[in-house]
């Protein structure tokens, strides 16, 4: 799919379809489009589409009429909107579009070029079946965005979100005896490959010289290798980097500790903080941001065997610090502490970690937000922001020392689990251990990397709150 800028007025383009915006209240500065909205009772509320044929004015066979509710537009409105217009257009099987101009409250033109682009690309993204080929499905080819303005960059910023967004989505999807740690480092290789990334893989056998016994105490119940994947980017000459952890669980069975069988295909997710830090890199990779970027991926699979890890285990990760394993289905935040030592000696600016660590932020927060938690306030409100601009939202949790007593254990530094009350920022917890050298937030993403039911898939996020959150950085 390819995105442009056209200084053409709508009625004069001369593709496939024409997409013009309708307002609630009578709003519509152009009589003609009010006379359509009229003439045909329409109603404008954001998302509501409204396909016309050979409408006099319009070179176009086809227009569309896209309802936006009030002005000024909200963004999530926009979105909304570009939502629908994206599943109209598949079931047209449009080829080429232009959209009119619009502008969004509080927000400048680059951000609605950027997000057109990204939302249009990742609403077309096909949904990969095992073993079925997409080539047969037809792909709208062009999509003009009405501007006086000629410079794409922002549109090359949004299709690179959208792409990194595909690769998270596309190893989400990927069943777990398909997508393994194995997988996961192959696929670090081929992006390292593609976009000149340096790319390191440690086996087993090189982290049990560094110490990790957290990280392999999950992976021993498992036939799986364990593998630490490291990616980098260098943008920006010798700046210290921003680094990326990403929990890459590739099956969470729970261990000895096991979980319940209802829904338990949706543990093959548990990847998806892995998936959306290497999205992540390839988006700014593409980009080529003038930025450092690391990311660091363990990545395991959580199974019950013989020799897997049992409740009351105590191992002694990377830092020093020994743990005791009450529940082995606890296991993200055992592979994710020894990321955290590791990542040391890449001497971060700052470390965001992602992960599906919990059920209990579904329970707080639903799938809208994932949660955000920091060891720097500063750090988490940039966070909070880059999310609303990249409608990928976060929502911050505590991390008071009073939580972090609940991790107490009478035959270790620490227990892996808190309890019952607060188990999100228990979590947290736990990971602020291992991260007391550098500023660092964590994001749990367990209600929002994917979604259940009926559309079953991975979403991408939170590639657009991170890429977002780098890109303001620089
Ligand atoms: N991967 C899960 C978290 C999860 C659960 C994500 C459901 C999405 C949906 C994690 O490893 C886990 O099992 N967490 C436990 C922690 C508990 C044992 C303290 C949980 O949330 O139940
Ligand atoms: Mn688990
Ligand atoms: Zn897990």
């Amino acid at each position: 799919m390819e995105f442009s800028l056209s200084n053409q007025l709508v009625q004069h383009f001369d593709g496939d379809c024409s997409v013009v915006f309708a307002f609630d209240d009578s709003n519509n500065k152009d009589l003609n489009i009010q006379e359509l909205v009229e003439l045909n009772n329409f109603d404008a509320k954001a998302g509501n589409t409204m396909t016309l044929n050979n409408v006099a004015g319009f070179k176009t066979s086809i227009t569309i009429v896209l309802g936006l509710s009030d002005m000024p537009v909200t963004a999530k409105n926009y979105q909304k909107a570009l939502r629908s217009l994206a599943s109209k257009l598949k079931e047209l099987k449009v080829m080429s579009v232009m959209i009119e101009q619009v502008s969004v409250d509080g927000l400048d033109k680059s951000w609605t070029y950027s997000t057109t682009a990204r939302v249009m690309q990742n609403e077309t993204y096909l949904v990969n079946k095992v073993g079925v080929s997409n080539d047969k499905e037809v792909l709208i080819e062009n999509i003009a965005i009405q501007s006086g303005e000629s410079n794409a960059h922002d549109l090359s910023i949004g299709l690179a979100t959208a792409n990194g967004m595909a690769v998270a989505r596309k190893l989400g999807d990927l069943p777990s005896n398909i997508c393994t740690p194995n997988y996961l480092a192959e696929t670090a290789k081929s992006l390292a490959g593609d976009f000149n990334l340096d790319c390191e893989i440690l086996e087993d056998k090189d982290m049990e010289k560094l110490g990790m016994y957290s990280l392999l105490s999950v992976a021993k119940g498992s036939i799986e290798p364990p593998k630490l994947i490291t990616l980098s980017y260098k943008g920006n000459g010798e700046s210290k980097p921003i680094v990326l952890i990403g929990k890459g669980v590739t099956f969470d069975s729970g261990g000895i500790s096991l979980k319940p069988g209802a829904g338990m295909d949706e543990m093959k997710y548990d990847m998806c903080g892995a998936a959306s830090v290497l999205g992540t890199m390839r988006a700014i990779a593409e980009m080529k941001a003038k930025v450092n970027l690391t990311v660091v991926v363990p990545a395991v699979e959580n199974m019950p065997a013989h020799n897997a890890s049992k409740p009351g285990d105590v191992v002694k990760s990377m830092s020093g610090q020994t743990i005791e394993i009450l529940n082995t289905d606890a296991e993200g935040r055992l592979i994710l502490c020894d990321a955290l030592t590791y990542v040391e000696r890449f001497n971060p600016e700052v470390v965001i970690d992602t992960a599906t660590l919990t059920g209990a932020v579904i329970v707080a927060l639903g799938k809208h937000h994932c949660g955000v938690m920091a060891n720097d306030q500063e750090l988490a409100n940039d966070l909070i922001i880059a999310g609303n601009t990249a409608l990928d939202s976060a929502w911050q949790l505590p991390l008071d020392d009073e939580y972090d007593e609940l991790l107490k254990s009478n035959f270790a530094d620490m227990a892996n689990i808190g309890g019952r009350e607060a188990g999100t920022v228990t979590a947290a917890c736990f990971l602020s251990r291992f991260a007391k050298k550098y500023r660092w937030a964590h994001l749990d993403i367990a209600g929002t990397a994917w979604v259940s039911g009926k559309s079953k898939g991975a979403t991408g996020r939170p590639v657009p709150l991170l890429t977002q959150y780098i890109l303001d950085k620089i």
